[in-house]
């Protein structure tokens, strides 16, 4: 059985966690391959609900095995902690059920302190991050100067090593940002508790995924953040510092090219966005607040890391072709399609405005939609209440036309629909 990769197809939020959690109830393995606690996927299983941002969400089903992949920046501290909720919530884990990529690099509070000077610095030009210390932990790796997890299987060397990089990060705190420096001695006896709790976990997962795949098992990917932050391919500068598309997947868990089957799109049936940067068909006013919810709800649209409202707008079809093709999407799973019931009409971007140009590809990537102007095609919505609908037959005409003329503009089937946050809301097709 092959590897099969979920990514968000917009800019996070997509829902994925609901989307793992179904298809990983028929993998063997599921894994982690990008980014870190910045991530925060809602699980609701029956009446309890699972805030991950570190384990593979996979993980809440008692037959899998879950994979934390080197492409991840992993802070210790919260991984621990989320490995103390899932098991207080009657959920096994142990070195047989977690395995941590050696080659994973560990977040310190050193990251943190950074990742917070450096957007205070940004001033007006700030990205938005999540504060979780992901970009300076993935600067650290490109600059050669990481704490990679193998380290903590020599617990001298370890100590040794945190020791000279909290050193380094005081002397950028001090010299650069006019900041305090950090209390090395603290954060050296805390990581000490950490190595030693995370040591059984350690180990190479690329060599345990690739035998898996051998034998015929079955791996979930599950991608963090979305295409549209990709370091790369996203709105640059306003990305976060990995790699969350498909290809992502194969680096970030030492799996070859050929390894991948199924590349499924996470795609909400609106847009949102949390952060600075580019959002083309940014709704403002009431019909954002519509959307967006109360916040009284797990399913509104406040960030599981941070808490913070979500920007949000019409579904962005010029985006959503890009995703696709970036990822090499084969299917979509398009999540929160009973939110648009009760809306008159529905609108979705098609092509861009661009000065007096009409155009449905992006000149230079979504790092140049700054410029750009959505220019939509209005459908009919519908009244009725998506949330009880199990089957394709039993949507509304419009909510099927709706999804078809998805389709339709993409060039992709969507197989799968969610109409509410349980797991049994959902229509597979
Ligand atoms: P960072 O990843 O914390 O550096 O944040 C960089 C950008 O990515 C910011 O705009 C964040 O809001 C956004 N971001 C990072 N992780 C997520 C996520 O899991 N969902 C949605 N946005 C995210």
């Amino acid at each position: 059985m092959p590897l099969d990769i979920v990514v968000g197809a917009q800019w996070g939020d997509e829902g994925k966690g609901r989307v793992i959690d179904l298809l990983s109830g028929r993998a063997n393995i599921v894994a982690r391959y990008s980014g870190g606690d910045n991530a925060g996927h809602t699980v609701t299983v029956g009446d309890r609900t699972f805030k991950l941002h570190l384990l593979p969400s996979g993980i809440v089903h008692p037959h899998t095995i879950g994979l934390l992949g080197n492409g991840m920046v992993i802070n210790p501290a919260t991984l621990l902690e989320e490995i103390k909720q899932v098991r207080e919530a009657g959920i096994e884990i142990n070195q047989d059920r977690i395995r941590i990529s050696h080659a994973a690099h560990l977040i310190t509070p050193g990251h943190l302190a950074l990742d917070a000077a450096r957007e205070e610095a940004r001033g007006a030009g700030k990205i938005g991050t999540t504060r979780r210390g992901i970009g300076p932990a993935y600067t650290s790796k490109v600059n050669r100067s990481g704490l990679r997890m193998e380290s903590i299987l020599d617990p001298d060397l370890f100590l040794a090593a945190l020791s000279a990089h909290i050193g380094d990060v005081n002397h950028q705190l001090e010299a650069l940002y006019g900041a305090e420096p950090l209390k090395s001695e603290e954060i050296i006896a805390a990581y000490r508790v950490y190595g030693d709790q995370l040591r059984p976990y350690i180990g190479e997962i690329g060599a345990l995924a690739a035998k898996a795949l051998a034998a015929g098992e079955k791996i979930l990917a599950e991608g963090a953040q979305g295409t549209l932050l990709d370091l790369d391919h996203g709105t640059y500068p306003y990305v976060t510092s990995s790699t969350p598309t498909a290809p992502g997947a194969l680096v970030g868990l030492g799996l070859g090219v050929g390894s991948a089957d199924q590349v499924i799109g996470v795609v909400k049936a609106f847009q949102t966005r949390v952060g600075e940067g580019p959002f083309p068909t940014e709704l403002e006013g009431e019909l954002a607040a519509r959307l967006r919810g109360t916040g009284e709800n797990e399913w509104d649209e406040f960030g599981t890391t941070t808490g913070r409202p979500r920007r949000v707008g019409w579904l962005d079809l010029i985006l959503l072709r890009y995703a696709v093709r970036i990822n090499g999407i084969s299917e979509l799973a398009l999540t929160k399609l009973d939110i648009l019931s009760g809306l008159r009409t529905i609108k979705l971007a098609t092509t861009y405005r661009i000065g007096t140009e009409i155009t449905e590809t992006l000149p230079l990537g979504p790092a140049d939609l700054a410029a750009v102007q959505a220019v939509y095609e209005e459908v009919e919505g519908w009244s009725e209440d998506l949330t009880g609908i199990r089957s394709w037959e039993g949507l509304p005409q419009a909510a099927r036309d709706y999804v078809s003329t998805i389709e339709d503009r993409v060039g992709v089937p969507v197989k799968i629909i969610s109409v509410g946050p349980e797991r049994s809301q959902v229509i597979q097709r």
